[in-house]
């Protein structure tokens, strides 16, 4: 059981977590997407998104994203990012899905990414856990998300609990990837 604090983040913790972002994305995706796409994926274009989402996150009351950090003696070892559903896009965005009919008071859990040397330990439930709490205190109806398929990540969404909902493919360079919907009851 991993002993770190979730709390939401700030403007402050957006080098930290672009840290994490950038490490467990070359190494989660490194042998799953073609090499150019990691030309485009930048340390800073990271810490800018995080900026800008803890900015929004904090500066409204009543916010509909949120942005939370696991820390173990103030060093980020994860994160996790949700709010609405992003009807049509999946974490590619290619709009190709179809709209259901109820969809506004969809959640989603847009991202969660821990440091490559913390896998495994229980960190990943805790902030997918505190994910799911913020959305139902925010009052979502239920949760969903999307994973590349082939990512070792859906084996952790299916032991969370998650129902596959959705599948789909899209092109990145040239070359066709799938991508599934996980839902999850709040
Ligand atoms: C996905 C992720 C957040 C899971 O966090 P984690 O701390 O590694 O997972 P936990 O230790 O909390 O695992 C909880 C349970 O999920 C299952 N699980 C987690 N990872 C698994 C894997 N690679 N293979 C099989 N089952 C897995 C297990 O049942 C595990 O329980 P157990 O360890 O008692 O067997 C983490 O692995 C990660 O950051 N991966 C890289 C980034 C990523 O792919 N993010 C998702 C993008 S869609």
């Amino acid at each position: 059981m991993s002993k770190a604090v979730i709390r939401p983040a700030n403007e402050a913790d957006a080098p930290a977590i672009a840290r994490v972002h950038f490490d467990s994305w070359v190494d989660t995706y490194g042998s799953l997407f073609p090499p150019r796409v990691f030309d485009e994926f930048s340390l800073e274009s990271r810490e800018k998104l995080w900026r800008r989402t803890a900015a929004v996150a904090r500066g409204q009351p009543a916010s509909r994203i949120e942005l939370l950090v696991a820390e173990d003696v103030d060093t980020v070892l994860g994160f996790v990012s949700l709010g609405p559903f992003r009807e049509g896009e999946g974490g590619q965005g290619d709009g190709t899905m179809a709209t259901p009919a109820v969809a506004n008071d969809r959640g989603e859990l847009n991202a969660i990414y821990l440091a490559p040397t913390c896998l495994r330990r229980g960190l990943g439930r805790s902030l997918f856990d505190a994910g799911r709490g913020w959305l139902r205190e925010a009052g979502f109806a239920d949760m969903r998300l999307w994973v590349l398929t082939g990512n070792p990540a859906v084996f952790f969404y299916r032991s969370m609990g998650g129902m596959l909902v959705d599948e789909k493919t899209f092109e990145l360079h040239g070359i066709t990837l799938s991508e599934q919907c996980y839902r999850f009851d709040l």
